[in-house]
């Protein structure tokens, strides 16, 4: 699967990615509120899990390359998790730092937003944010998401991001 931004190609992460992946989970900025750096048997773990859902044909997340380079420069995609009792997709990214604050994070996400709705018909996905975090809240925002609820996820406080086929559909109408 291969989503085509102006700036991005979005497309399925290989086993070969694992040297850039790790390279970058090995960065502190890239990191930000998570639980890294990561080492390269993290980063292995982690990418066994993406390989995973893809596999079995789940929604997973995609390795982002920059057009201009060719460069794997982060990820952008879907996660799974059970959050207060209910089975949840999120919408996560990461760059690396160079290449922030030029947009390409939101090109990113709204890319994987319309292939959410369009394409896999989910009825919901979720950005799931730390009140710190200001730009990823940013890019939630520009993509259509308001704060649902707050919640404690792996510990910290997080805001959970929403948006919905419903509201997607509605926006899209009035546009
Ligand atoms: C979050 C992240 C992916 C954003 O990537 P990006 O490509 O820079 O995002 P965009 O350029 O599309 O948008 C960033 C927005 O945040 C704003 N921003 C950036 N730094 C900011 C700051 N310190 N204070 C306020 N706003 C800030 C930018 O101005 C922009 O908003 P605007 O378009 O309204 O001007 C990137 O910062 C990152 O990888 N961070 C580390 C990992 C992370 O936190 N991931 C999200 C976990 S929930």
């Amino acid at each position: 699967m291969v989503l085509e931004t102006s700036r991005l190609i979005l497309r399925s992460f290989q086993k070969e990615d694992l040297g850039r992946l790790a390279e970058l989970m090995a960065n502190r900025d890239f990191m930000r509120f998570s639980l890294g750096p990561y080492t390269r048997e993290q980063t292995q773990g982690v990418l066994q899990k993406f390989l995973s859902w893809n596999q079995a044909g789940l929604p997973s997340q995609f390795a982002v390359i920059f057009r201009g380079s060719n460069e794997l420069i982060g990820y952008c995609g879907f996660l799974h998790w059970h959050l207060d009792g209910a089975d949840e997709i999120e919408i996560g990214y990461r760059l690396h730092p160079d290449y922030w604050n030029r947009g390409l994070a939101s090109e990113a996400a709204q890319a994987v937003r319309d292939h959410a709705f369009r394409d896999l018909r989910l009825p919901k996905v979720i950005s799931l944010i730390h009140p710190d975090n200001v730009p990823s809240r940013r890019v939630a925002e520009k993509n259509g998401m308001t704060i649902e609820r707050e919640t404690v996820f792996r510990g910290f406080p997080t805001q959970v991001f929403a948006i919905t086929r419903e509201q997607w559909l509605a926006e899209r109408g009035a546009g």
